[in-house]
């Protein structure tokens, strides 16, 4: 969550904050500030919403080559420029993203110190606490070593100091934080995309490291023994991260979505066979699918691969509550853990948890050496490439084919890999189709179901999801059967219900639950791979049946293409919905 960037340096640091937060936006997008350090003072300006209306309010003839910025996503405290960051206190300002479970605690502390508070975030009694210290020990790295053993949580914080002017210190516990260099100076950002612009090299921090950014990079451990680091080098282009000629981030990642199957392709198969790079795991026999939201979901379809083809049980679990269940599982059990940024909060601490216990962790990732690929046991990508858009669309079918070729690894049905050789084609057919008129059927109202059995219930869960993320629309997705028993009392003249039907064993049983809405006065919207005589829906999309491992696949194009277009007929924000951000590091 939140967006952070930095730069110590010979260049003009304003833009280049503005345009790190730009970049980085898709983070938290409540509030925005930056502070820069100007004839050894700090200056901070912030505004409430997006960047743009900071932007407004910030004077271009700062001539500072050194500052820290911050975009939001409000934990602790409203929207409000009070509680929008960089924070200052005595000598201390800092920008922070993550929770600081114990800051009631350390601001009893600080109020018997005299210290006072403008808001109420956790974040500005950090930077009183990290001031603090300073003023006890008159050493930053001693200051920030004593702060990571008295604050609980997570945090990645960037730091500047007023007595030492000319220095950015930064450290990080359980939230992302890179930092690069070109010849012109220091960046330090929570993601990639926002200097790629610059370098692609770049240095991803441990938790706990210490780091001086003074015209030189110097890293410390907890310990503050000096450490080196390893160069990472991104391999994405910047066009990757950028919109191009799309409306929104959205759309050009479904549409990068026939890429991503054939680079996936690409890299784990060979001549219809797996390569090397597709692991076999053959002593399990049961399977704990972790994740949350969309990546939830992809676990709720793959099961029913899993289950039908490998032939042993696969339990699905929300990450938020696996870490307080109670689990039996043993040796001989996988636990996959799913997610696009890799550094869900929720996910990661669900897979520690297991770590704990044992057993063995496998994590499905988009992000290159996030914190879950780093901590799992083996780590397969799904390389997607950037995902900016807060709505996931091409990381989740990537997820799916990914889910799905481990499947067929361990049932030893290589056979079907061929079934995945048009997926692309088709797919790029099925985002070309019109959604505009079907989508006038949902813009208007206040709920939406989604209804569908078996394997077609997790696409419903996943179109559902969608939908309500980005059009605000109060949708929910149903095991067609479940409807009756109580939730169809919801259905009014015309409120949209979508019915998903891949299983032609399934589809008699689902069609009879539809035909029960419609008579209620539902409109129906049909997306099958089955042309249907009875036409009992009001519209129908209809998918290439080729065989039911890719059909699924190809189900959800429609799904994020209806979401997209009835949000674009709402005239939202469809890249940042409301009160969202794209990867969620708290939990
Ligand atoms: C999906 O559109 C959502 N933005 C959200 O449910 C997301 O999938 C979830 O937060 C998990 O994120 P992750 O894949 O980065 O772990
Ligand atoms: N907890 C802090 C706050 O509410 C940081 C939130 C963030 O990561 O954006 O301000």
């Amino acid at each position: 969550m939140c967006g952070i960037i930095g730069y110590q340096g010979k260049n003009s640091v304003v833009p280049i904050l503005l345009d790190g937060l730009k970049s980085l936006e898709y983070r938290g997008y409540d509030s925005a500030g930056i502070a820069v350090c100007e004839n050894n003072k700090v200056k901070i300006i912030k505004a409430v919403g997006k960047v743009a209306n900071l932007e407004k309010k910030i004077d271009k003839n700062i001539s500072s080559q050194i500052g820290i910025a911050h975009t939001r996503w409000a934990t602790h405290g409203g929207v409000c420029e009070e509680n929008a960051h960089p924070h200052h206190q005595g000598v201390i300002s800092l920008v922070h993203n993550g929770i600081i479970e114990n800051y009631v605690e350390l601001k009893n502390i600080l109020l018997k110190k005299k210290y006072t508070f403008k808001g109420q975030t956790d974040s500005e009694v950090l930077c009183a606490f990290i001031d603090m210290l300073y003023k006890e020990n008159k050493d930053m790295l001693k200051t920030i070593s004593l702060m990571q053993k008295e604050v609980k949580g997570s945090y990645a914080l960037l730091i500047l100091n007023e007595e030492e002017p000319d220095k950015v210190y930064a450290t990080r516990c359980n939230s992302p934080l890179i930092v690069s260099y070109t010849d012109d100076g220091i960046y330090f950002a929570s993601d990639v995309p926002a200097i790629i612009k610059y370098t692609k090299k770049y240095y991803l921090l441990d938790n706990n490291d210490i780091v001086i950014a003074h015209n030189s990079i110097e890293f410390y451990n907890k310990n503050l023994d000096k450490i080196t680091k390893k160069e990472e080098v991104f391999d994405k282009t910047v066009e990757e991260a950028q919109k191009g000629e799309y409306k929104h981030f959205m759309l050009k990642e479904i549409n990068d979505e026939p890429k991503v199957i054939r680079e996936l392709l690409n890299y784990y198969v060979k001549d219809n066979k797996f390569n090397d790079n597709m692991p076999y795991f053959k002593k399990y026999n049961k399977i704990f699918i972790v994740g949350c939201g969309s990546a939830y979901y992809t676990g709720e379809i793959a099961k029913n691969i899993f289950e039908k083809y490998v032939g042993i049980p696969v339990y699905c679990y929300l990450a938020s509550e696996y870490r307080y269940q109670k689990h039996f599982y043993d040796k001989n059990t996988l636990v996959i853990f799913i997610s696009q940024s890799g550094e869900t909060a929720d996910t990661l601490e669900a897979l520690r948890k297991t770590k704990e216990n044992g057993v063995d962790a496998l994590a499905i990732v988009n992000v290159y050496a996030s914190s879950i690929a780093r901590e799992a046991d083996k780590v397969l990508y799904i390389k997607a490439g950037v995902e900016i858009a807060v709505a996931t669309t091409k990381a989740f079918i990537a997820q799916v084919c990914l889910l799905t070729f481990i499947a067929l690894k361990m049932a030893g049905k290589e056979e079907l890999l061929k079934y995945f050789a048009n997926l692309d084609k088709e797919i790029e057919k099925l985002i070309n189709l019109d959604y505009k008129p079907v989508a006038k059927h949902f813009y208007k109202s206040h709920s939406a179901f989604f209804i569908g059995r078996g394997i077609d219930y997790g696409l419903c869960e996943e179109g559902s999801l969608k939908l309500k993320e980005i059009s605000y629309i109060n949708s929910s997705a149903f095991p067609a059967g479940e409807l009756k028993h109580g939730t169809i009392s919801l259905i009014e003249e015309n409120t949209p219900v979508v019915v998903i039907t891949s299983n032609p064993d399934l589809k008699p049983k689902t069609i009879s639950n539809a035909k029960e809405v419609k008579a209620r006065g539902a409109y129906l919207l049909y997306i099958t791979n089955d042309k249907e005589k009875d036409k009992f829906y009001n519209d129908v999309i209809e998918i290439r049946h080729i065989h039911e491992i890719v059909d699924s696949i190809m189900m959800v194009v429609p799904l994020q293409m209806l979401a997209y277009h009835v949000a674009l007929l709402k005239k939202l924000d469809i890249d940042k919905p409301r009160n969202l951000a794209k990867s969620v590091t708290v939990e």
